[in-house]
């Protein structure tokens, strides 16, 4: 979702200020603007579509002069994409510049009080009204610091602000309330970001803003303060991955990539917390004797985290005995979920700052649960927030649809059950190493499913089947939950319109919308549900479907009596079977959009980062 950049120093900003934009892509985005302090005047360009037309505006960034300025690439909220509705903002009387991550909830009641007072709107957005708040305090006598600070508290929702004023050519002012914004150190110069990629290449040293936390830098300094206006210190941490994380490293696609990272990802997730034969959290403060009084765990999350939940509650009960209930985030925040000192709220999030999620956590925290985090990016609202936090050690996802985020979030569920059910003296000691030895071998099985064979059988069902318009996956356990991610991933990135089921279920309803050259993703990875899984796949091509199945090599034989076309993959312990079966959807999915000519990193529509609600 939006992303913003600043950079106050000695070198021209706009070419910097494209240049971090360009990192920010990932995001989402449908336009993009910069603003510069051009001999002393605030000077906006801003175009409607990818970056590479705001960078043709404005000759890379070389029609604008001036060491002082904001970026920004919008993800349209208030008012469609267009040139008008792009940021940065003008105040009304052009003495600020605002861009702006978020929603503003009470924008109209303050577009009204503001036009009341005289003030003119020329875009639709939430953010003008901001820009022109900040300049009607400005304008009753407050100096440019204490004009944001009055404006922001009269502000409800979400932001992450960039804020230039025409009579201080030195200074940038940002600040944040439940929308991401970093302050980074250059040697003389300053940034600020909604995310390091954007000025890794500048600075490793980076603050990561608290709500409420406001920033007024220029090319030497930097002061914080609080919500209140009061100074404060804050520590910057240092960013230890390489840019190269960052960007593609000869893949067509960041997707591609971070699809062939999986390997790594998972091995950094698992393998330095398994020690002397146990799962070891060491960063996480669950005490036996709350684990022994747990009743329920919730697991809240959107989107792809939540398919990782769905998984969850079939490990964790299986492995802990314990009762789990996934929840959609957006619905969790405004449900009516009993919760207590008993239940334990664990939260999935990649980029740590969806609002549904975050809204979630603190609803929990509210009503009194323990909250546990399951988190990639460090420093993020919820990693904050939680009680405790699991980091999943991803590295940067910069594809908008995530992969290798969701691979390593089912490692931690791994990790999490397992880490349970030692306290909980749940499983038999033979049981419970089988299933560690299998969890240590599972980065070197995730690697033998993109080995280029694999890959290569994946390319062809993808072009023999990029052109239909409806996809059904089924599958029953666990491969119906790796299904709603497989049906996921081809509906955004490839834009086919495809549903997950389990398997048991097309019988009541759904088997009416097959016909002939339907497509039908069978995955079935259970040896003990296989036979049930071949009915349901003869029932569907009883009625015309072509069918695609995943299976685990031992089932290779069988399954080539039933269907012609099947992918295989390794066999592992049976609850770790997605992360090998996902692997392959994901990259059939990436193929068919490839073929059809999709903006694989960029779905239409789609921003990696939902900071609104
Ligand atoms: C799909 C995808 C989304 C995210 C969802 C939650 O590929 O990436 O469905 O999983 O928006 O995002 P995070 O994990 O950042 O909270």
């Amino acid at each position: 979702m939006c992303g913003i950049v600043g950079y106050v120093g000695q070198e021209q900003a706009a070419p910097i200020l494209l240049d971090g934009l360009s990192k920010l892509e990932y995001r989402g985005y449908d336009s993009a603007g910069v603003c510069v302090f051009d001999e002393g005047v605030l000077k906006v360009a801003k175009a409607k579509g990818r970056l590479q037309a705001l960078i043709d505006l404005t000759d890379g960034g070389k029609a604008l002069h001036g060491c002082v300025g904001i970026g920004h690439t919008r993800w349209a909220t208030h008012g469609a994409p267009s040139d008008t509705n792009s940021h940065p903002h003008m105040a009304d009387s052009g003495k600020i510049a605002v861009v702006h991550n978020g929603i503003i909830e009470n924008y109209l009641e303050l577009k009204e009080l503001l036009m009341a007072r005289g003030k003119k709107f020329h875009s639709e957005t939430d953010t003008e009204v901001v820009a022109n708040l900040i300049e009607f305090y400005y304008d009753m006598g407050c100096d440019f610091k204490d004009a944001v600070q009055k404006a922001v508290s009269r502000v409800e929702g979400s932001y992450a602000l960039g804020v230039l004023c025409r009579d201080y050519p030195d200074t940038i002012i940002g600040v944040k309330k439940d929308s991401p914004l970093i302050f980074g150190y250059g040697q003389g110069c300053n940034f600020i970001a909604s995310d390091v990629p954007a000025i890794l290449k500048y600075t490793r040293d980076v603050v990561y803003l608290n709500d409420g936390d406001l920033l007024v830098m220029d090319k030497d300094s930097v002061h914080f303060y609080d919500q209140h206006g009061e100074h404060i210190q804050k520590q910057p941490e240092h960013v230890s991955w390489e840019l190269s994380a960052a960007e593609k490293g000869g893949y067509a696609h960041f997707m591609l990539k971070e699809i062939h990272e999986q390997p790594k990802a998972v091995r950094d997730t698992i393998h330095p917390r398994i020690k002397d034969g146990r799962v070891v959290l060491d960063d996480i403060q669950l005490p036996a004797s709350y684990l022994e009084h747990l009743k329920r765990i919730y697991i809240v999350a959107c989107g792809s985290a939540y398919y990782v939940g769905i998984h969850g509650k079939y490990i964790i009960e299986n492995l802990c005995q314990v009762p789990v209930e996934p929840v959609l985030a957006s619905e969790f925040r405004y449900a009516d979920p009993v919760l207590d000192d008993t239940t334990l709220v664990v939260i999935i999030s990649q980029s740590g700052e969806t609002a549904d999620t975050l809204a979630a956590l603190r609803e929990a925290k509210r009503r009194g649960a323990r909250t546990l985090a399951i988190v990639n990016v460090v420093g993020s609202s919820i990693a904050k927030t939680a009680d405790d936090v699991l980091y999943t050690w991803a590295g940067p996802e910069i594809a908008v649809a995530t992969t290798k985020a969701f691979s390593t979030q089912l490692s931690v569920m791994y990790l999490l059950a397992l880490y349970i059910a030692q306290d909980l003296r749940t499983l038999p000691q033979a049981r419970y190493d089988q299933l560690l030895t299998d969890l240590l071998a599972l980065p070197d099985k995730i690697e033998r499913v993109i080995a280029p064979e694999t890959i290569q059988q994946i390319q062809y069902y993808a072009s023999q089947y990029f052109n239909n318009h409806d996809v059904f996956f089924i599958g029953r356990h666990l491969d119906s939950a790796t299904c709603l991610e497989g049906s996921l991933k081809l509906k955004e990135i490839a834009y086919i319109h495809s549903e997950a089921y389990a398997a048991g279920e097309l019988k009541h309803g759904p088997i009416s919308l097959i016909e002939n050259g339907t497509l039908v993703v069978a995955t079935a990875t259970n040896p003990k549900l296989f036979d049930k899984t071949m009915s349901n796949v003869k029932e569907v091509k009883a009625r015309g479907a072509d069918v695609l199945g995943i299976t685990i090599e031992d089932l290779g034989g069988e399954i080539a009596k039933t269907m012609d076309s099947a992918i295989l993959i390794p066999k592992t312990e049976l609850l770790y079977q997605p992360s090998l079966s996902v692997v392959v959807l994901q990259t059939f999915a990436y193929y068919v959009a490839l073929m059809r000519g999709c903006d694989v990193d960029k779905p239409r529509n789609l921003a990696k980062s939902v900071t609104v609600e």
